[in-house]
């Protein structure tokens, strides 16, 4: 069987060489903020700011992987799973974002890689997931060029110094999230609220994408490059389309994927984005948008929920309805009463990933596409029994495997699938308020215990398919 297909069993399988993994980042798991020599991050500064983050919490211990690597690779090993995605701290291996190099931080990730190597696991490295060292945004952060200009000499770094351990590069981690919750909105770091710097952020990010990958493949031309965006499908409800709320969902979708994507793989911003989004002309210089329009090996699709629209009025929100973030009149965006939604009160929908994956198919004709963070957050506890039953990360898992099956099924070249996360970890502005993981992580002990889910997941990744959920119920 070369696509995916469906079993004797029922269970739907996976094409052979399919990737399993799972997904974290640097801030969110390692701790040692002070440890070797690593820098500060905008993450360290934000997280001391009170009010923006729940009870204050920081990354300075989160599950303290910096110390405890060899046991989160050992347990990704006795799961079975096939590769790890994992950032790198800027500030950790370049204190200050630019100049002199920490070999220190260099050694940790040396080792990690050594780790992964050793337990035959693949390295997918994300070199951006938005801990910025201080000293940068102090100088503008991605508001200013130059930022992208210091990523590209950190990237030149990495490459130089990791890359002969790594099998595919990630150079950002959904810039969008970065330019949006950074500089417009402020509930991520650096807490700005700023909306020109948020649109030219946006335009430093994508270079800063350019120029990374052209650094990348200066010393590694063979080690595959690509970008992770979070992707949000724009749907509409059977019967309620209306060209009013077509135009909203073309507006929506332009403006939380088309910004990030048409410049990557078209080099144009799109249209149908409000002015106060896009760049200024005096922001991008002549070359830029080649620049970030390199030819990509893969990309990287983060997927959680989607977004509704529907006709309806802003000023007199139904339940279950907000302001369409395109702000045209007469739509609002909701809730579908049918659809669950997780403690982070995200919706719960895996044919918003399998319409999406489909569309980027369409979009990016054969370009490998890898699910690089799929997951929910639940409420999980340890049991009497010491267990962790989360049986609402099974079916949510289970759904949208399903989802990514049936698009490989409808032609979608889909590569691989991490999970987001291995471990429960410093969810931003929640803090550790809000728990990810397939693994269960006491904050007080650093106790590891895997859940149900991480049963289930490893179940998947051995047999290649997804069983049927008759026997997926019987693993909790
Ligand atoms: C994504 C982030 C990741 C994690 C998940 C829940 O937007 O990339 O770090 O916080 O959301």
């Amino acid at each position: 069987m070369t696509a995916a297909g469906t079993s004797a069993n029922g269970s739907l399988s996976f094409p052979p060489g399919f990737t399993w993994g799972a997904a974290t980042a640097a801030y969110q798991i390692e701790g040692a903020a002070n440890a070797d020599g690593r820098g500060v991050s905008i993450w360290d500064t934000f997280s001391r700011v009170p009010g923006k983050v729940s009870r204050g919490d920081t990354g300075d211990v989160a599950c303290d992987s910096y110390h405890r690597y060899p046991e989160d690779v050992a347990l990704m090993a006795s799961l079975g799973l096939q590769a790890y995605r994992f950032s790198i701290s800027w500030p950790r291996v370049q204190p200050g974002g630019s100049g002199p190099v920490n070999q220190k931080g260099l050694d940790y990730y040396r080792a990690l890689l050594d780790e992964l190597a050793g337990h035959g696991l693949d390295a997918a490295v994300t070199l951006y997931h938005w801990d910025l060292p201080q000293e940068l945004q102090d100088r503008g952060g991605w508001a200013v060029r130059s930022t992208a200009e210091r990523f590209a000499e950190y990237a030149l770094v990495i490459a130089e110094q990791l890359g002969d351990r790594v099998s595919r590069w990630i150079t950002l981690n959904e810039p969008q999230v970065s330019a949006d919750h950074g500089y417009r909105t402020g509930v991520h770091a650096p807490g700005l609220t700023d909306d020109a710097a948020a649109a030219a952020a946006t335009h430093h990010l994508l270079l800063a994408h350019g120029l990374g990958t052209q650094a990348l493949r200066s010393v590694r031309p063979a080690i595959p490059v690509g970008i992770t965006l979070d992707m949000h499908p724009v749907r509409l409800a059977a019967g309620t389309q209306s060209d009013l709320v077509e135009a909203a969902r073309v507006a929506t979708d332009a403006e939380l994927n088309g910004l990030f994507l048409e410049p990557v793989l078209h080099g144009r911003y799109p249209e149908h984005v409000r002015p106060s989004l896009l760049p200024t002309p005096e922001v991008i210089a002549d070359g830029d948008l080649e620049t970030i329009r390199q030819p990509i090996d893969f990309l990287g699709v983060n997927y959680y929920s989607p977004i509704f629209l529907r006709a309806g009025d802003p000023d007199d929100l139904r339940r279950d309805e907000e302001p369409a973030r395109c702000q045209l009149p007469g739509v609002v965006e909701y809730g579908p009463a049918d659809l669950e939604r997780t403690p982070m009160g995200w919706l719960v929908d895996a044919d918003g990933l399998y319409e999406l994956l489909v569309q980027l198919s369409d979009a990016a004709p054969g370009l490998p596409l890898y699910i690089t963070e799929n997951g929910c957050a639940a409420e999980d506890y340890v049991d009497p029994d010491g267990d962790v039953k989360d049986v609402d990360r099974i079916s949510y898992l289970h759904q949208h495997l399903d989802a990514a099956a049936r698009a490989i099924k409808a032609g979608v070249n889909l590569a691989g699938y991490y999970v987001w996360s291995l471990l429960d970890n410093f969810e931003w502005g929640w803090g550790y308020q809000r728990r990810f993981g397939i693994i269960f992580v006491d904050f007080e002990t650093q106790r590891r215990i895997p859940k149900a889910s991480a049963r289930f997941y490893s179940e998947v990744v051995r047999a290649n398919a997804i069983p049927p959920y008759s026997e997926m119920a019987d693993s909790a």
